[in-house]
């Protein structure tokens, strides 16, 4: 696989850098102390071209790639994870799934909302349904040409700050009966019934909130549901399928927070002297920034590869998992060695290690955790379904058995 960037990606990156060195790393310290949302730095984003890249050139953007998309991310990244974060998300995630699944009205609102700054949230985790996330309670009910929500979601990334929302619901028709999992499109501010609850104290990003969005008869008509391709009975199916590309953006914020720490680690060993001679000098360290920088370079080959073999589709869920799980554990690695190589000055809140180790800690965590993409990777391997309920392989021994005697008959 080739991954020399064209002159056109070069020249994306250089702007995204610039801009990202500039006034954005100035600012990154501030907005972790504040735990304010960067509205500045979402305004130089607009600005720039980079909110909503990947919005297809007819409804107002550039049509850009998955793979162009993170090279920005990366950039972002380096210096400030809250602005990789909004990146991903303008980009990534809710904005693909509209723009791919959803109707022209649907494709022009969600553009209009993103070109202007705003960064949409995904609405699919709840108290109680977090890596089981199919068993989700909040519930969409057709009434006459609308649909009425009730539920409650939790640690939605941007909540209270984005305005669009992409909220995953069971779906009922008229009768009570159950159709499948849809994606509903809700506008804080705008939407009845549709409102924020509590924030969490994060441990890192902490210049996003992640709070509540509760529905409550929340009422939309019947044209914010965004169909899936296959329909409601693979609604869930496909969506996921859209939420792979989060995955890769989510995976390049912890690769871009990973080379930030690891090339501050790399200027401090020149400069920090001890026994009279610069500490790069001691092979025990030698060792460690190899390491480093093999690790860095793993994550970003799996995550170029799973953006760039996404072509116009979205990635595959097995690449974009891989790419995860090596990134998430890389940044832990990579962001906890480089804060050890500074000693007690990484330890210091003056210095940027402490906040790069705990916003690279989330990534094995959020948008499904390391050992649930593992799982969809051992899926793969396997060739299996690998149901997790404790009476998951039963049913589905019955559920194979039924369609082989059918399929017989
Ligand atoms: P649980 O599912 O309760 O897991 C607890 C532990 O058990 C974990 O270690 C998990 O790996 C393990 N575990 C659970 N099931 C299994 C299994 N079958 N096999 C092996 N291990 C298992 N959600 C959204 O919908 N939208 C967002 O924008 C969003 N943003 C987030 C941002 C951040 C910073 C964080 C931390 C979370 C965010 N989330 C968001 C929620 C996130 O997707 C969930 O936290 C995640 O899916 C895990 O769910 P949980 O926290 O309930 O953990
Ligand atoms: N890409 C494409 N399809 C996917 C997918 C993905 N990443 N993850 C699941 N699917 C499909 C499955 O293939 C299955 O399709 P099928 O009905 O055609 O067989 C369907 O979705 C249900 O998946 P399954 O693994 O059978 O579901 P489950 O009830 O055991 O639930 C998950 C497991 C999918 C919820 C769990 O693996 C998961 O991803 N949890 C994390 C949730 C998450 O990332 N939340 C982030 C919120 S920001």
């Amino acid at each position: 696989m080739d991954f020399h960037l064209t002159d056109d990606q070069k020249d994306l990156q250089a702007r995204a850098r610039e801009l990202a060195r500039g006034s954005f790393e100035e600012r990154a310290a501030e907005i972790d102390r504040t735990e304010q949302y960067p509205w500045h730095n979402v305004e130089d984003l607009k600005n720039g071209g980079f909110m909503g890249m990947t919005i297809p050139k007819e409804y107002g953007g550039q049509g850009r790639t998955f793979l162009d998309a993170a090279l920005v991310i990366e950039q972002m990244a380096q210096v400030c994870g809250v602005t990789g974060r909004i990146v991903v998300e303008s980009n990534m995630g809710a904005i693909s799934t509209v723009m791919k699944y959803g109707t022209e009205k649907q494709k022009k609102m969600a553009a209009a909302f993103v070109l202007d700054g705003d960064k949409p949230a995904i609405c699919i985790t709840e108290p109680e349904a977090g890596s089981a996330a199919t068993d989700m309670t909040t519930r969409a009910d057709k009434k006459g040409g609308k649909y009425i929500l009730n539920g409650k979601k939790h640690w939605i990334t941007g909540a209270g700050a984005s305005r669009l929302h992409l909220v995953f619901a069971r779906v009922f028709d008229e009768a009570g009966e159950e159709q499948g999992i849809g994606g509903f499109l809700g506008v804080r501010e705008e939407t009845p019934g549709l409102s924020i609850g509590n924030r969490e104290p994060t441990m890192g990003l902490r210049g996003i909130p992640e709070a509540e969005v509760i529905m409550q008869d929340m009422e939309v008509s019947e044209d914010a549901l965004v169909m899936p391709p296959r329909g409601l009975r693979k609604g869930f199916a496909d969506l996921m399928d859209a939420y792979n590309s989060q995955r890769v953006g989510a995976g390049t914020m912890a690769l871009g927070i990973a080379q930030g720490a690891y090339e501050h680690a790399l200027a401090y060993v020149k400069e920090r002297e001890q026994f009279g001679r610069p500490i790069y000098e001691f092979q025990g360290l030698q060792w460690m920034l190899a390491d480093m920088a093999i690790q860095i370079d793993c994550a970003q080959l799996m995550l170029y590869r799973a953006s760039a073999n996404a072509g116009s589709g979205f990635p595959d869920a097995t690449e974009a998992a891989k790419a995860k799980v090596v990134a998430a554990d890389m940044a832990l690695k990579v962001t906890n060695d480089a804060l050890q190589l500074f000693g007690a000055a990484g330890y210091s809140r003056r210095s940027p290690m402490e906040r790069f180790c705990r916003d690279g800690r989330m990534f094995s965590i959020g948008g499904g955790t390391a050992q649930i993409l593992r799982t969809v990777v051992a899926s793969r391997i396997l060739n299996r379904k690998l149901p997790q309920t404790r009476d998951g392989f039963t049913k589905l021994a019955e559920r194979e058995a039924t369609m082989a005697r059918e399929a017989a008959e």
